[in-house]
């Protein structure tokens, strides 16, 4: 039943965006785009962290966070009722919507920005933690090593390239999106890899539903 209920939210959500589209005759911007997917009662990802990030905290430097990407703010919200001072961005302002909601739900605070982090500055060894969980783009990875503060640690979750031979309704049809194998090894080369896994999941996360292929990491900034 859960499951029907999923698909035909994801086929509705579909025809929603080519209507959309349509009637403007042009390509849709990420920002309508998401906007769109996220203009609903529902939590498309629901309410819950990402299973890593929960299994993880306790091996992550406490402190100031960003979360990066971070939709309707499962994860945030999880960090900042575990003590983080977290700031979250994103792109869509109704998803921001949506994580301020989930925050006064459960009693915390977190800082939110709607920005494109395509040009978003991250500062400078500012943060003791960033997350990145299903959004992928290498140069914002690469600026991220930048923003963390000497000792402080990233923690990243994204379909990977196998993703596509499994041909799930969910995730990302393009392999622009798609993390390659041991690419991220190469970009954190100037960090210490914590953990590493190339692997294949069942996910059980809203419309993320069913066997997929994931890369996770754990980095940390060297402190010389
Ligand atoms: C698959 S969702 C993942 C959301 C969240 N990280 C989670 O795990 O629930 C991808 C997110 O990336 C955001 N996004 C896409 N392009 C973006 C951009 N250029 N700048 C900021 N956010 C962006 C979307 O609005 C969306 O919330």
């Amino acid at each position: 039943m859960k499951t029907t209920l999923v698909i035909i939210s994801a086929t509705l959500l579909l025809t929603w965006e080519l209507t959309l589209a349509q009637q403007k005759g042009e390509p849709m911007s990420d920002k309508e785009r998401w906007d769109g997917r996220y203009d609903r009662e529902m939590y498309i990802y629901g309410k819950e962290p990402v299973a890593f990030l929960k299994n993880k905290l306790n091996r992550l430097k406490q402190g100031k966070a960003l979360v990066l990407a971070m939709g309707e703010g499962r994860n945030a919200v999880y960090l900042a009722q575990h003590g983080f001072d977290v700031t979250g961005v994103d792109i869509s302002s109704i998803a921001i919507e949506k994580c301020k909601r989930l925050a006064d739900e459960r009693g915390v605070q977190v800082n939110t920005v709607v920005a494109d982090l395509t040009d978003y500055d991250l500062g400078y060894e500012q943060y003791d933690l960033i997350t990145n969980f299903y959004f992928y783009d290498k140069s914002i990875l690469e600026r991220s090593i930048g923003a963390l503060k000497p000792g402080g640690m990233f923690i990243f979750e994204q379909f990977s390239v196998d993703h596509l031979k499994l041909g799930q309704q969910f995730g990302p049809k393009t392999a622009k999106y798609l993390v390659k194998p041991n690419e991220l090894l190469e970009v954190f080369k100037s960090t210490r890899i914590l953990y590493y896994e190339d692997t294949v999941v069942e996910l059980d996360e809203g419309m993320h539903k069913g066997a997929t292929a994931i890369i996770r990491l754990i980095a940390q900034k060297p402190t010389e």
